[in-house]
């Protein structure tokens, strides 16, 4: 049976990573076999795409070579690792995927829509995740988180962006999960870590009872 394919969405420092592996270890204990991955990379030639991506560098980045790179990361992402893992039955978790491109490049640096529908035309046609966990949270508390965790290293070339930039951004992906309701569903990240993993796990059961 083929795999199925959960993306996890939202702004910074709203929990995904956690989540991801809280849910692999659980559907693990279910006898599926789990991927882990994240966009951009999860291949090494997407990983090499990731660094230039996020490194800040002195050459400004035009959105149109920002978005390119990330339909680049994700051509090779998807051939090399999520597809064949879904064809071997695999459950692929990945930490964002195209909704982000709508939210950060169109909601965030206003690239119009059009363009990044062209582009996911070209790189994944009518593929779509099955199910999308869009982990929302007012960005203040999402920034604080992110700015903990960074430690000494440093903000990246997306987190130097302005307070303005991630209201569009969260804004973007709250549409996204009203116009497609019934595959981007959000789970409220403000709560606990316990209670954030048992709303996730609310969504994905009804997937490993489809299965059986
Ligand atoms: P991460 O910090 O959540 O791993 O993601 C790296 C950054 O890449 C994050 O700031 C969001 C950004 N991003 C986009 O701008 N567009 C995309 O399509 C993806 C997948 C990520």
């Amino acid at each position: 049976m083929r795999g199925r394919f959960i993306t996890f969405e939202g702004g910074e420092g709203v929990g995904k990573s956690t989540q991801i592996l809280r849910l692999a270890d659980w559907l693990r204990e279910r006898g599926r076999d789990v991927v882990l991955t994240r966009e951009p990379g999860g291949t090494p030639r997407a990983e090499q795409l990731r660094r230039m991506l996020l490194e800040r560098g002195d050459e400004p980045m035009p959105g149109s070579c920002e978005l390119l790179l990330m339909f680049a990361a994700r051509a090779t992402h998807l051939d090399n690792l999520v597809r064949p893992a879904l064809d071997r039955g695999s459950w692929v978790l990945c930490d964002r995927f195209t909704d982000a491109t709508y939210a950060y490049q169109g909601g965030g640096r206003g690239v119009a829509e059009s363009h990044i529908d062209a582009l996911a035309a070209i790189v994944h046609g009518g593929f779509e995740p099955d199910l999308t966990v869009l982990l929302d949270a007012p960005v203040e508390t999402g920034m604080a988180r992110a700015h903990q965790r960074n430690g000494g290293q440093g903000p990246d070339r997306f987190e130097t962006e302005q307070h303005e930039f991630f209201e569009r951004v969260r804004a973007t992906y709250l549409a996204r999960a009203r116009r497609y309701r019934s595959r981007v569903r959000v789970v409220e990240a403000g709560g606990t870590v316990e209670a954030v993993e048992a709303a996730v796990r609310r969504l994905v059961e009804p997937m490993l009872e489809a299965d059986r």
